[in-house]
């Protein structure tokens, strides 16, 4: 049997982003897993910007075979907020990676996800650490799709569960998580969609009892690795900016568990996401009840608890490997 079909088939959706770019550098170097494609997504910056920035990093990767195909560059029926977090000028952390010189995917990322999945009937996971606008617009377009996904990782959401949800929240209203903020029709959309979806909400992938050490970040920056000084970097850049090294590889939770669902517990229970305007907009909502619960709300397996550790293992395991 040929070594690529061991492998778990994914297409990353992402909108790179610093910790975006953490996370292809992740997946692509995974033993374990086999990116299909990346598409990329408005969100942290507009769509010209993460679909640049994904290409910067497959070429210090050396890996463009994998190809890049830009896609939605506005949330589905909404006006693009403005981040109250910022990944510098550059949406990299300030790396400032050389600007790419392969060319983009012929199809938008859209088409893209469907040819794919169409192509692999129940294979192909999508890991989403970005706005679901391309999954949910590739899910009305091709509604047969659903059937076919293996199953949907993302990061998403926040259900509180812990207090670090709540004071780490990523949206720009106070309890919302970035990716469903930024399009909450269409994470509304993916949540319905009856696809087998696990949300990593900010309660794992900003929550960390372990960190980065000092001494890890010594071996990146000693690397002879590029990614691995973009790493370090960006670590400088997010502590220069009071905020801790979690930020750079919060997206990287979703491709880790892709690799080992080992890495995050989860439970499941009904979740509906808030697509009214004002201060819970983006709320993922979960119905905890023992009785009267709202069964009509969708199942989704939450990230209960991670295991820093061997996350941070595999992580560093990829970057310097
Ligand atoms: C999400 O928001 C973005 O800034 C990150 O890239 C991540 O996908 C976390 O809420
Ligand atoms: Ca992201």
């Amino acid at each position: 049997m040929e070594e690529k079909e061991l492998k778990k088939k994914i297409i990353l959706d992402c909108d790179p982003g610093m910790d975006d770019s953490m996370a292809i550098v992740m997946a692509v170097k995974s033993p374990a897993l086999q990116v299909m494609a990346i598409t990329t997504v408005n969100g942290n910056y507009p769509v010209d910007v993460t679909s640049a920035n994904a290409q910067k990093v497959l070429e210090l990767l050396g890996r463009t075979d994998i190809p890049v195909a830009r896609g939605m560059a506005e949330p589905m029926f909404r006006d693009i907020p403005k981040d109250p977090f910022t990944h510098g000028k550059d949406g990299q952390a300030e790396n400032f990676l050389p600007n790419p010189v392969t060319p983009l995917c012929e199809k938008h990322a859209v088409d893209l996800i469907i040819d794919v999945i169409k192509a692999n009937p129940g294979e192909v996971y999508i890991v989403s650490t970005a706005p679901m606008s391309n999954i949910a617009m590739a899910l009305k377009k091709a509604p047969e799709i659903k059937g076919m996904i293996a199953g949907i990782y993302a990061i998403s959401g926040m259900f509180g569960l812990n207090a670090y949800a709540f004071a780490n929240a990523t949206g720009d209203t106070p309890q919302s998580e970035w990716n469903v903020y930024v399009d909450p029709e269409a994470a509304s959309i993916v949540y319905n969609s009856g696809i087998d979806l696990v949300a990593l909400g900010l309660d794992v992938a900003t929550h960390f009892d372990v960190n980065l050490t000092e001494k890890d970040i010594e071996r990146l920056r000693l690397s002879d690795k590029k990614e691995a000084h973009f790493l370090y970097n960006a670590i400088h850049f997010v502590n220069g900016r009071g905020f801790e090294a979690y930020c750079t590889v919060i997206d990287c939770m979703a491709v880790a568990y892709a690799i080992d669902e080992t890495i995050v517990e989860t439970f499941e229970a009904h979740v509906g996401v808030e697509t009214k305007d004002g201060l819970t907009l983006g709320n993922t909502v979960v119905d905890y009840r023992h009785h009267h619960v709202w069964s009509h709300l969708p199942l989704v397996k939450i990230g209960k608890k991670a295991d820093y550790s061997k996350f941070l293992n595999m992580l560093m395991e990829l970057v310097l490997g």
